[in-house]
C-alpha cells in the first residue's frame, strides 16, 4: 500500500485506476484505527476495485476545549493495519494542505438543522467541521463510493444530506456499528477510559437496548428518554442526551413514525461516548 500526503500524488494514483475503468472507494478516518474502521475497509473492498483510506485529525471539527491535542495519533500502526486489510492507498494530508488559508478563512459547508441538534447542540461547530472536511476529501479523491460507520449516526445523516444537497456524484454507504463483546461501540475515544470506567461503559449500549424494548412495548418516547437518562446516571455515566428520533431525518419522533432511532451521548471520565440503536415500532 502506498502512502501519499500531497493532493497531486493522490490524484495521479486515482487517475490511473479510473482510466483503467476501476471503481474507487473512500474510507475517511482520523486514524487510531480499530476493528470498526477495518470493517469499513473490508466493506469498501466489496463494492469497489480500489480503496483509498484517509487519516486526518481534522482540527475544524474540534471545539476550543476539546481533545484535539490529546487525540491519539498512531500513523505507523494505522498504516500496518490498512496494508493487512488490503487498502490500496493511504492519504495523510497535513492541516496546512487541507486548510491552506488557515481555518478561519476556510470556505465552510453547513447542513442546516441537522448540524445543530443532539451532538451539534453540545459541540457547536462540530458538524460544520465534519461536513467541510468530508466535502474536501470527496473532492480530492472523487470516489464513486464513500463508507461511514453508523455509530456516528448523526454524522452519517449530515454527510448524506450534504451529498444530496450539493449534487455530489458519490454513493454514501452506512456500515453497522462494530461492538466489543460486551456491547460497547468501538471508538478511538474508548482509549481514554480507565479500567474502572471501561467496566462501566457498556451500560450505554445496555440502556439503549432497554429503551428500544420499552418503545416496542408501546411506551411513549418522553418516558423512555427519562428512564434511560436515569439508568445512565445510576450506572455512573453523566448523560448528555438521550433522544428518540425519526430514523429518516432525526426529527422528533411523531406518533406515526415507525422507523425510529434512539441516540445517546454520555460522559465517562475524560471520554464522551455516543451510541445509537434503531427501532421499528410495531403498530398497535
Ligand atoms: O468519523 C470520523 O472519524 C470523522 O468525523 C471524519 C468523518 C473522518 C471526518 O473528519
Amino acid at each position: 500500500m502506498d502512502r501519499v500526503a500531497r493532493i497531486e500524488d493522490l490524484r495521479e494514483r486515482v487517475a490511473i485506476w479510473r482510466s483503467a475503468g476501476e471503481r474507487v472507494a473512500l474510507v475517511a478516518t482520523m486514524g487510531n484505527l480499530h476493528r470498526g474502521h477495518l470493517v469499513l475497509v473490508s466493506e469498501a473492498r466489496k463494492c469497489a476495485d480500489r480503496v483509498v483510506a484517509s487519516v486526518f485529525v481534522n482540527p475544524l471539527q474540534f471545539g476550543a476545549n476539546e481533545d484535539l491535542d490529546a487525540y491519539p495519533r498512531t500513523l505507523e500502526e494505522d498504516q500496518r493495519l490498512l496494508t493487512a486489510e488490503g487498502c490500496d492507498l493511504l492519504f495523510t494530508p497535513t492541516p496546512s494542505l487541507v486548510y491552506p488559508r488557515g481555518q478561519e478563512a476556510q470556505t465552510r459547508v453547513e447542513v442546516p438543522g441537522l448540524s445543530t441538534i443532539l451532538c451539534g447542540a453540545s459541540r457547536p461547530g462540530h458538524f460544520v467541521g465534519v461536513a467541510t472536511v468530508v466535502c474536501k476529501l470527496l473532492n480530492m479523491v472523487q470516489p464513486e463510493v464513500a463508507l461511514f460507520g453508523e455509530k456516528d449516526f448523526q454524522q452519517l445523516m449530515v454527510i448524506r444530506r450534504m451529498v444530496e444537497d450539493l449534487d455530489m456524484p458519490v454513493e454514501v454507504i452506512g456500515v453497522p456499528t462494530v461492538r466489543e463483546a460486551d456491547g460497547l461501540a468501538m471508538s478511538s475515544r474508548n482509549g481514554y477510559l480507565t479500567p474502572e470506567e471501561r467496566a462501566r461503559a457498556p451500560a450505554l449500549n445496555r440502556v439503549l437496548i432497554e429503551a428500544a424494548a420499552a418503545l416496542q412495548a408501546g411506551e411513549e418516547p418522553d418516558a423512555v428518554e427519562t428512564a434511560a437518562r436515569r439508568a445512565l446516571s445510576r450506572a455512573g455515566l453523566r448523560p448528555d442526551y438521550v433522544s428518540v428520533r425519526s430514523a429518516a431525518d432525526l426529527s422528533q419522533a411523531a406518533p406515526a413514525d415507525d422507523a425510529l432511532v434512539i441516540l445517546a451521548a454520555a460522559y465517562l471520565g475524560r471520554a464522551r461516548l455516543i451510541d445509537n440503536l434503531r427501532v421499528t415500532r410495531a403498530r398497535p
